[in-house]
C-alpha cells in the first residue's frame, strides 16, 4: 500500500515537474516482464543496419561534402525565384517533413522562416498554415503539391536503383540522385509557373550574356519539352542540353513560363556565379563548373545521414531497460499475428498484426497495400484527367493519352459527379490494376513527428484543438491506428448497392469512391479470405491500444535524428546560406526576386 501511495505521489511530482514535457501513459518499467518479452521475441525482432554508404553513393562522404549539401538543401537560390528551399517541405522541426496536409512549392504563402525554424519537434512557429493564394507582391502559386511530403529520414534505405523503385508514397524512383533534381525542375515544387518578368530596365533576365546566364549551362538529367510551347512531353532523362538564355516569348508569342530543363538551368547558372559554392565544389569535385550531376551527388549525401536508428527500441534491443510496460505491451502487440495473443501472467495482449505490413528495420518495409484511404481533394492527383506517366513519373498526361495507364477509376464508381477521384497510388507506376490506390508502407521511426498522416495528410485529428503539437500528433496517431484495426468496410453494401448515397465514415478517412474489392488490411500470406475477415473489428481493451499508440509514437523516437547526421554532421538550419538569401522560406518576407541581390552587378 505504502508503495503503491508512493508511485502515485511520485507520478504527480514527475508530471508537475515536466508539465510541458507530454507523458501521457505510465513511465512504469517492469523488469521481470521486459525479460520475458525479450525471451520469447528475440529472433522476430528487426534491427536497423549502419546505412551501407559505399553501395548506395559510391563513397563515404567528407565533412566537406556534407556541408555543402547542408548549404543546397537549405538555400533559396534552387528555386527559380529564390523564394523556398528544400528545407520548405523538409524541416527538421517537424521531422524533415513539414507539419502541412499538402504544401505549397514556389510563390506560397506562410510558413516559417529562418529565425524561427527550430529544430526541436513542436518548439518555435509551426510551418503548418502554408498555402495558396496571392502574396501582395504579385505572386500567386496555384497549385497544392501532389502528396504530403516524405520525411528524408531513412531514405537512403528505400533507394533501389537496379528496379528504380522505392521512393515516393507510390515508389516510382529508385534512384535518389535522379529524385534530388526533381523539386528543381517541377513547377509546382522549386521551379514555379510564373512567366518571366522583365527587369526595372525591360531587359529579359535570363538574356544570353545577362546577369544569369553568363556562361552556357550543360545539363544532363533532362526533359524533352516541346521547343515551340516550352511544354512538357512527359518524356525525360533524354540527351544533354546546353542551355545559354531563355527566350522571353515562346515562337508562339506566349511570354515563356521556364520548362522542366531551363529551371535546372538556371539554377546551376546562378550557382555558378557565387564564389562560395564555386570554390566548395571544386574542392569536393575537382571540377571547375558546377554540374547537375554533383548537384545532385551532394543533396544526396546529405540526406543519406538523415538516419534514426537510435530509439528506445533499439536500445532495449541492446539490453536497456528503455521501454515502458506501456511500450512493451505496444510492441508485443505489434509484432503478434491477427488472431493470436500473448500471455504473460494474468496480462493477455491481443495481436494487432502491424509487422505483417510495417516489416524490416525502418518498419516501413518494401510492400504497397490499400487501405482505402481518401484524397484530398486539392491534390492536382484528385482530378481523373491528370494521371501520371508511367514511364517519366509526371503527372501530365490527359486521360485520354494516358496510354498503359490503367482504369481504375471507373466513371459513376470511383469518380465523383464533380469529376473528383481519388489518386491511384502505386498503379501509377506499375500500369497494372492490381495496384490501384495501394500505397507505400510508410516508415514508423520518428512517425510521431511527421504529422499529419496518410499520403495526402488527411488524418490530422480534424475537429479538436489543442496547444501543443505533440498532442495533436498522438491523437491523429490514435485515429490512425483506430482505422487500422476497424478493417476494410463495404460502403456499397452499407448503402445497399447505392454508390453514390453519401456514407458517413466516423474516422473520415475511407474513401467511399474506392470500391470494397480493391482494399488490403493484411499483408501477404493472408488473403482477403473469410477467416481474414473475421478478425476484423480488432478490437483491443484501452491499455492495450494505448500501448500500441505509446509504443509507436515514443518507443521508435530517435530524437537525434534531425540534430546530428550519422557522420556526425550538422542537420540544423543554417542562420545564412551562401547566396546571401535569407533562408527565409517564404515570400512573407518580401526579399524574394526572381533576380537575387546578388546578380545585379
Ligand atoms: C513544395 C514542397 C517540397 C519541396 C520544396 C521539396 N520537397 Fe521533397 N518531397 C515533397 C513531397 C510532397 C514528397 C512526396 C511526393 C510523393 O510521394 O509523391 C517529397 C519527397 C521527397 C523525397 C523522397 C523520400 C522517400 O522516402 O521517398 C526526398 C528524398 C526529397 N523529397 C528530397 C527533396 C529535396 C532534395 C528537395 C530540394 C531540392 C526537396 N525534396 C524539395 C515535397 C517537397
Ligand atoms: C496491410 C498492411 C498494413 C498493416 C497490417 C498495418 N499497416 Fe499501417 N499503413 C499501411 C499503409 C499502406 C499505410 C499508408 C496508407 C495511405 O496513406 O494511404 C499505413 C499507414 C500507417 C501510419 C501512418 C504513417 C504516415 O506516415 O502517414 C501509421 C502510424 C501506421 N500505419 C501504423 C500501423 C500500426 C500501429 C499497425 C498495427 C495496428 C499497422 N499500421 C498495420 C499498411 C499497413
Amino acid at each position: 500500500m505504502f508503495k503503491r501511495i508512493q508511485i502515485i505521489f511520485s507520478m504527480i511530482l514527475f508530471s508537475s515537474l515536466f508539465s510541458c514535457d507530454n507523458h501521457r501513459w505510465s513511465e512504469i518499467k517492469d523488469k521481470a516482464f521486459s525479460n520475458q518479452v525479450r525471451s520469447d521475441f528475440k529472433d522476430r525482432l528487426p534491427i536497423l543496419p549502419k546505412p551501407n554508404y559505399n553501395e548506395a553513393l559510391g563513397r563515404v562522404p567528407s565533412a566537406n561534402e556534407l556541408e555543402l549539401g547542408r548549404m543546397l538543401f537549405n538555400d533559396p537560390v534552387l528555386s527559380r525565384n529564390n523564394d523556398i528551399s528544400c528545407a520548405t517541405c523538409h524541416l527538421t522541426n517537424h521531422g524533415f517533413a513539414d507539419g502541412n496536409a499538402l504544401n505549397v512549392g514556389a510563390m506560397g504563402k506562410g510558413g516559417p522562416h529562418g529565425g524561427n525554424v527550430g529544430s526541436t519537434f513542436a518548439k518555435g512557429v509551426l510551418s503548418t498554415d502554408r498555402t495558396i493564394g496571392d502574396d501582395s507582391l504579385g505572386y500567386y502559386a496555384e497549385s497544392f503539391m501532389f502528396r504530403n511530403s516524405l520525411s528524408t529520414v531513412n531514405t537512403i534505405y528505400r533507394i533501389d536503383k537496379t528496379k528504380n523503385v522505392g521512393l515516393f508514397w507510390d515508389g516510382r524512383f529508385g534512384d535518389l540522385g535522379f529524385q534530388t533534381l526533381l523539386p528543381i525542375h517541377t513547377k509546382e515544387e522549386l521551379c514555379g509557373a510564373n512567366p518571366i518578368a522583365l527587369d526595372s530596365e525591360g531587359n529579359n533576365p535570363f538574356r544570353k550574356g545577362g546577369p544569369i546566364f553568363k556562361e552556357p549551362v550543360k545539363i544532363y538529367h533532362t526533359n524533352s519539352a516541346d521547343a515551340y510551347t516550352g511544354r512538357d512531353t512527359g518524356k525525360f532523362n533524354g540527351q544533354p542540353v546546353i542551355i545559354d538564355h531563355i527566350p522571353y516569348k515562346r515562337p508562339n508569342n506566349t511570354i515563356s513560363i521556364p520548362t522542366r530543363n531551363e529551371c535546372l538551368a538556371i539554377t546551376l547558372a546562378k550557382l555558378n556565379r557565387i564564389k562560395w559554392y564555386r570554390d566548395k565544389f571544386k574542392d569536393v569535385y575537382k571540377i571547375d563548373v558546377i554540374g547537375d550531376r554533383h548537384l545532385s551527388a551532394a543533396l544526396m549525401s546529405f540526406i543519406s545521414t538523415h538516419i534514426a536508428d537510435e530509439t528506445p527500441y533499439d536500445s532495449w534491443l541492446k539490453g536497456e531497460e528503455s521501454l515502458t510496460r506501456s511500450q512493451l505491451i505496444g510492441m508485443v502487440s505489434f509484432f503478434t499475428p491477427l488472431g493470436k495473443e500473448y500471455q504473460y501472467k494474468d496480462l493477455v495482449i491481443k495481436g494487432a498484426g502491424c509487422f505483417n505490413c510495417h516489416d524490416g528495420g525502418t518498419f516501413g518495409g518494401t510492400q504497397f497495400h490499400s487501405l482505402g484511404i481518401r484524397s484530398d481533394y486539392r491534390s492536382p492527383l484528385s482530378r481523373a484527367t491528370v494521371i501520371q506517366d508511367s514511364r517519366t513519373g509526371f503527372f501530365n498526361r490527359p486521360r485520354l493519352q494516358r496510354g498503359l495507364a490503367p482504369e481504375c477509376h471507373v466513371s459513376n464508381v470511383t469518380v465523383s459527379s464533380n469529376g473528383l477521384a481519388p489518386d491511384i497510388g502505386k498503379a501509377n507506376q506499375s500500369s497494372d490494376t492490381e495496384d490501384c490506390f495501394k500505397m507505400r508502407v510508410p516508415p514508423l521511426r520518428n512517425v510521431i513527428e511527421t504529422f499529419p498522416y496518410f499520403h495526402h495528410g488527411t488524418e490530422r485529428a480534424k475537429g479538436h484543438k489543442f496547444d501543443h503539437l505533440e498532442d495533436q500528433a498522438i491523437a491523429s496517431l490514435k485515429n490512425v491506428i483506430h482505422y487500422h484495426l476497424r478493417g476494410p468496410i463495404n460502403i456499397t453494401q452499407k448503402n445497399r448497392g447505392n454508390v453514390l448515397k453519401p456514407y458517413f465514415d466516423d474516422l473520415l478517412q475511407l474513401d467511399p469512391l474506392i470500391p470494397f474489392y480493391r482494399l488490403n488490411f493484411w499483408g501477404p500470406g493472408m488473403r482477403g479470405d473469410m477467416k481474414t475477415m473475421s478478425y476484423f473489428p480488432v478490437n483491443l481493451s484501452e491499455e492495450n491500444l494505448n500501448g500500441l499508440v505509446d509504443f509507436v509514437a515514443y518507443g521508435l523516437w530517435d530524437k537525434e535524428a534531425v540534430v546530428e547526421g550519422d557522420l556526425g554532421n550538422d542537420l540544423s538550419h543554417p542562420e545564412e546560406v551562401p547566396s546571401g538569401l535569407s533562408p527565409s522560406i517564404t515570400r512573407d518576407e518580401g526579399n524574394q526576386l526572381e533576380i537575387a541581390p546578388f546578380l545585379n552587378h
